[in-house]
């Protein structure tokens, strides 16, 4: 049976192996997935053992992302932009990297809550890397505007320049949380605040009625920011969407066929 799996450190708690499960059977796909903890300094060797052992692929998780885009011999155009590489493919070409997160945002956004990007106000709240996964794909809906907002200005100005070549320029703006004019269709909370239930001081101007409020982060409980999202209006949404077509987009890479993903949304959602 074709081997794939997902390297991170830590790993325990992944549920990629659940969701690749889910598909495979789905899809009539023969193919085992497990889960490798990665040393932290050990990540190419780890690769390259399960290469060996005859490996097809593998997903790749914090903090291995810009690791695994540089081991890369080839990557992808959406690798490329995103600067991190959350999916590996090993075949006679080498190994190829891949982003499927940004593609998995897009395809949770616009499939799974129904909501156009087309035309639309988007803001963006943060700089890193997660963030810079999503802007190419989200350009590629042409939205009206997409404003990138962080903590560190310089950083979403990067961003900016980096993206105004790629199609961006009449599109893209950035700044500071304060000073976030107008209000948004779509803000997505690609910052790393959640995880220390932190609130980026954004204005709570930025959202009107029915605005959809995404966050990258998921678990039992909603977040800080979608708790404050919803009291102002909006429409919350955790990243647990966005987790399970990063997966169907990484599958499709692999095996050639798109998993269906509401009935594997719905069971993940019951699980958590
Ligand atoms: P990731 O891969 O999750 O994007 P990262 O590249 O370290 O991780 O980026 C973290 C992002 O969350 C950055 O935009 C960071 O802002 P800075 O660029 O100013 O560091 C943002 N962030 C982290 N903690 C935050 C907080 N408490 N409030 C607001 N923004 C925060």
């Amino acid at each position: 049976m074709d081997r794939y799996c997902v390297f991170g450190n830590p790993i325990a708690h992944s549920k990629s192996p659940d969701i690749h499960a889910a598909f495979a059977a789905q899809t009539g796909q023969q193919l085992v997935y497990d889960k490798r903890l990665a040393p932290v300094d050990g990540f190419a060797d780890a690769v390259r053992a399960f290469i060996a052992e005859g490996g097809k692929g593998a997903n790749v998780t914090v903090p291995f992302k810009l690791e695994a885009h540089k081991l890369a011999g080839a990557l992808t155009i959406r690798a490329q932009a995103a600067g991190a590489v959350n999916t590996l493919l090993f075949d006679e070409h080498g190994i190829t990297g891949d982003n499927t997160d940004g593609a998995g945002l897009v395809a949770d956004i616009t499939h799974n809550a129904g909501v156009a990007i087309t035309g639309k106000r988007v803001l963006l709240l943060g700089a890193g890397g997660a963030a810079r996964g999503a802007v190419l794909p989200l350009l590629e809906h042409r939205p009206q505007a997409l404003h990138i907002a962080n903590r560190t200005v310089a950083t979403a100005e990067a961003l900016v320049q980096q993206f105004a070549a790629l199609g961006g320029a009449d599109v893209l703006s950035a700044g500071g949380f304060a000073d976030i004019a107008g209000d948004f269709d779509i803000v997505i909370n690609a910052t790393s605040a959640s995880l220390q239930a932190a609130l980026p001081p954004f204005p709570p101007s930025v959202f009107h009625p029915g605005t959809l409020a995404l966050d990258m982060m998921y678990g039992k409980e909603p977040t800080v920011f979608l708790r404050f999202a919803e009291a102002e209006g909006a429409v919350p949404r955790d990243g647990l969407g966005m987790l399970v077509e990063q997966a169907a987009e990484a599958f499709l890479g692999w095996r050639g066929v798109r998993p269906d993903t509401a009935a594997v949304l719905q069971s993940m959602r019951q699980k958590l």
